[in-house]
């Protein structure tokens, strides 16, 4: 399918998709958003897609929603098309990982998209922010709730009441973000990473996205349940088999996500 507000590349086993309205250091506009879903649910049906970056250009990942294509709507609007609930969902459904890659702004619905990632690697210029406040409005896809898992209470408030940023030095502190790393080798860290993961078993891959995402869903002992049951599936497949002997024979294993 061809894209005009976003990239997409197919490398290796990893598919990168570029955000790129520079123009409004890509502001999430409902083409923007439409095309991000259609190019998720194309990866996860490609086979040859093991895992996915997101990304954006060099200042910014996603300055948050388009306040131009926002401003003028209702209460109606918004309510009737249910403004970015399908399109949040389509990022937090997909199956294989996804990586948010970030450099530059991550606002608002920026931020929450990055969120929707199963990780977030940062480079040193990225800057995260709610700064909704200043707009008259709150966050919409996250950023009360997401964020207040991720960084407590506190921070959470601190960032969606006063909507200052916060540096890639204090979200890696804060575990917003798993990694921070100069910004001219983000890529090269997301793709690493991105290749790591895509030499896995696929199964226990997104065992792993299911277990954890269920961490925040439900109570600790249903989660350890369910975490335990999941362990005791994946000796079911065939990967668990490969995976075990390839250690005890010292070699690398092949794993086919059977
Ligand atoms: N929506 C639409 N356009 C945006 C935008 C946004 N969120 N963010 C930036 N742009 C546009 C600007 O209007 C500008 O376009 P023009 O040249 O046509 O005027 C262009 O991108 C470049 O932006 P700036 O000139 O403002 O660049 P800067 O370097 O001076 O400032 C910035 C950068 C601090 C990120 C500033 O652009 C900014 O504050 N942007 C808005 C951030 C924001 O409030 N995000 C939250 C949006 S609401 C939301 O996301 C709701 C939700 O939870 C779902």
């Amino acid at each position: 399918m061809a894209y005009e507000t976003i990239i997409v590349e197919v490398e290796d086993h990893v598919a990168t998709i570029k955000l790129n309205r520079p123009d409004a250091l890509n502001a999430l506009n409902t083409q923007l958003l439409g095309e991000l879903t259609a190019a998720l649910a194309e990866a996860d049906e490609n086979d040859k897609v093991r895992c996915i970056i997101i990304t954006g250009s060099a200042k910014a990942f996603a300055a948050g929603a388009d306040i131009k294509e926002m401003s003028e709507k209702s209460y109606v609007d918004m309510f009737m098309s249910d403004f970015f609930g399908k399109e949040g969902n389509a990022v937090i459904k997909t199956r294989k990982p996804i990586i948010a890659a970030v450099a530059g702004y991550a606002l608002g619905g920026g931020c929450e998209l990055a969120m929707m990632c199963d990780f977030i690697i940062a480079a040193d210029t990225a800057k995260f922010g709610q700064p909704e406040i200043n707009l008259g409005v709150i966050a919409g896809i996250g950023g009360s709730q997401r964020l207040t898992r991720f960084i407590g209470k506190s921070k959470a408030m601190d960032m969606n009441l006063t909507g200052r940023f916060m540096d890639a030095e204090e979200a890696e502190r804060s575990g917003l973000v798993s990694r921070v790393v100069p910004a001219k080798s983000l890529m090269e860290e997301a793709k690493g990473a991105a290749e790591k993961i895509a030499e896995k078993s696929m199964i226990s891959a997104m065992a792993v996205k299911e277990a954890v995402n269920r961490s925040y869903e439900t109570t600790l002992s249903e989660g350890l349940l369910y975490e335990r049951r999941l362990f005791h599936a994946l000796f079911a497949t065939e990967d668990q088999k490969e995976g075990m002997a390839a250690f005890m024979e010292k070699r690398t294993p092949q794993f086919r996500d059977r």
